[in-house]
């Protein structure tokens, strides 16, 4: 949460952080700020988006080249012009910028307050920069050495750029749980919580770790330790290109992820399934195969919609691997002193790779002696780099707040691994494993066709919008997609949703069907088909409202429900990946009829860096 970014170099420095500021703001938008360094530090915040940013002074945007800039989400103290970033120290030396949490920023504040210190906003954030002061002034030091030790005592997690008056041409900035990238340029060099503002600028990349400090100057990058030994950056070549950081016509980037889907699903499999000749090349799992094949159990970590393919994945895992699975909310997982043995397989699944909660699980289960595994989108971040081994998603960015291509992506990763555990374990026959080959083959163009229905399902999706409540159900494989239409319904539409097993529904929810109640079933051709209409005659008895969600050949639902969205007829255990198509269209368009910022829902940011 939260998106920094800064510049030094020769260019003016405005326009590059602005435009910086913009391509983060999925990760926070209550209200954004930049510090320009040009004969003195000039500071401009607002509550609200980047664009308001727009409106500052001419004449310091004309001459600064060297700036720092921030987009929040807010954690400590409502969105407001005090509450935003950059904050600047009670003596006007230091000004910063912050993504986490300062954890004991109160009792550092009583401290702070009983020595005089005045502070003008709520933010943990401004507590930091007045306790660097503080330290700073009282014994003399540099401000590295400041930060050195003020950072030892701070407790939470944190990205802080540091701007001090009368060093123009330099920047320190520390990182400990929070991500930040250096752009590497020739005379320039940019700072930020990931690579989208940088690409334009420079492919070449080092990835900040924990416990390091970052002195920028325009011509050299020092990397030290907290302990102040130097580390040799290890300077990356970026994989990722402009343009799929930019909306390529489409009217949000929401949409154009959905219908990236059939690309993304592609890059997903390529150099990994050669279905003509039966060879499936997971090289994180080929590695370390037997792994995975002794495992007693697989522990899968991860929040919102991650979970939910993480529930796909042990329906798959435990059918054709015979693995026990359990799927864990990251949050939980953490705290509650699980019981974790050495040869247990933990599989992290993240878009962002950044996701606070998942990644102290992921710590505290690699301290006990897990085999991590991570199934992660992002290149390169911080649960890709704590895994033991992995497969990347290879979505591609996904900017849109609501995780779309990033969901389908993974449960393609998860079903391969699925298919290649049980191949190796030998759970899985020589035809099935072919026949699934054949299969995950299919999968793109069959989303495909489900995105190209995209206009009927808009019309669905116009009249359920004015909808107060909507319930989703589904069995099996289908469970989860019904969950996950209902996360995603909630987050773009502010449409109350549940997700439920569609048996369950008799044990509380169907208090809530009458005929205004729109239900949607997930009811694709699978094992469970005669249960899921026997659960839909029972809503319809009670004048609740069907969209059914069915395969091409279906006629049965389909003369029962009042509205169908159709996809074509896949495996049962791929299923998803075609049946939660619909749903993300219908949030899209019941969003787009409401008149909300769908790539930008209120109160979300894409990637939760604080517990
Ligand atoms: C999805 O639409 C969400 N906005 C959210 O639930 C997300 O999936 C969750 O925060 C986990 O993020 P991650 O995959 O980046 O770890």
């Amino acid at each position: 949460m939260c998106g920094i970014v800064a510049y030094i170099g020769s260019q003016k420095a405005y326009p590059i952080i602005l435009k910086g500021l913009k391509r983060l703001e999925y990760r926070g938008y209550d209200s954004a700020g930049i510090a320009l360094y040009d004969d003195a530090v000039q500071c401009f915040k607002r509550k609200g988006r980047v664009a308001e940013l727009a409106a500052w002074d001419e004449k310091i945007i004309e001459k600064a080249t060297v700036g720092i800039g921030h987009t929040r989400w807010a954690t400590h103290g409502e969105p407001s012009d005090a509450n935003a970033h950059p904050h600047t120290s009670n003596n006007g030396q230091l000004t910063l910028v912050h993504n986490g949490i300062i954890e004991n920023y109160a009792s550092l504040k009583q401290e702070l307050v009983q020595k005089g210190y005045v502070f003008k906003s709520e933010t943990d954030t401004e507590v930091l920069v007045n306790f660097i002061e503080d330290i700073q002034k009282n014994n003399d030091y540099t401000l590295e050495e400041a930060m050195r030790v003020a950072l030892k005592r701070v407790v939470g997690a944190y990205v802080i750029i540091v701007m001090e008056k009368g060093f123009p041409e330099r920047l320190i900035a520390a990182r400990k749980g929070s991500p930040l990238v250096i752009g590497v340029g020739d005379g320039e060099h940019f700072l930020a919580s990931d690579a989208s503002p940088i690409i334009e600028y420079t492919k070449k990349v080092i990835y900040v770790n924990d416990y390091e400090l970052a002195i920028l100057f325009k011509d050299e990058i020092i990397l030290k330790n907290l302990g102040n030994e130097a580390i040799t950056p290890y300077v990356q070549q970026l994989d990722m290109e402009l343009a799929q950081i930019e909306k390529g016509g489409f009217d949000h980037f929401m949409l154009k992820e959905i219908f990236d889907q059939p690309a993304s699903l592609t890059d997903c499999l390529r150099g990994r399934l050669d279905s003509e000749n039966q060879i499936l090349t997971l090289a994180g799992i080929d590695q370390h195969i037997s792994i995975f094949t002794e495992a007693k159990r697989i522990i899968i970590v991860a929040c919102g919609t991650s979970w939910h393919a993480g529930l796909i994945a042990e329906y798959m895992i435990e059918a054709l691997g015979r693995i026990p699975v359990e799927v864990e909310y990251a949050s939980e997982f953490r705290y509650r002193n699980p019981v974790i043995h050495p040869g247990d397989v933990i599989i992290a699944i993240s878009q962002s790779g950044e996701t606070a909660d998942t990644l102290v699980a992921l710590e505290r289960a690699k301290e006990q002696g897990a085999f991590i595994f991570g199934v992660v989108n992002a290149v390169g971040s911080s649960i890709a780099r704590l895994s033991h081994a992995g497969a990347y998603t290879h979505a591609g960015p996904e900017i849109g707040v609501a995780s779309t291509k990033a969901f389908t992506a993974q449960l393609m990763v998860l079903a391969m691994m699925a298919i290649k555990i049980g191949k190796e374990k030998k759970t899985l026959s020589a035809s099935e494993y072919q026949r699934y080959l054949v299969e995950l083959a299919l999968i793109p163009a069959k989303v495909k066709t489900v995105i190209a229905s995209h206009e009927s399902i808009k019309k669905v999706a116009i009249h359920y919008a004015s909808a107060r409540d909507f319930l989703f159900l589904g069995r099996g494989y289908n469970f989860p997609v019904a969950l996950e239409g209902a996360l995603k319904l909630k987050e773009i539409s502010y449409i109350h949703a549940e997700g439920y097993p569609a048996a369950e529904m008799k044990h509380g929810p169907i208090a809530l069907v009458d005929e205004h109640l729109p239900v949607l079933f997930v009811a694709t051709k699978d094992a469970y088909y005669e249960k899921i209409v026997s659960n839909i005659q029972e809503i319809k008895a009670r004048k609740g409202k069907v969209i059914a969600i069915v395969s091409a050949d279906d006629t049965l639902i389909r003369s029962m429900a009042d509205h169908v969205m159709e996809v074509p007829e896949v495996d049962e255990l791929l299923a998803p990946l075609v049946s939660v198509i619909p749903t993300q269209l219908l949030s899209y368009y019941i969003g787009v009829a409401l008149g909300l910022d769908v790539d930008k829902p209120r109160n979300l940011a894409k990637s939760v860096t604080v517990e």
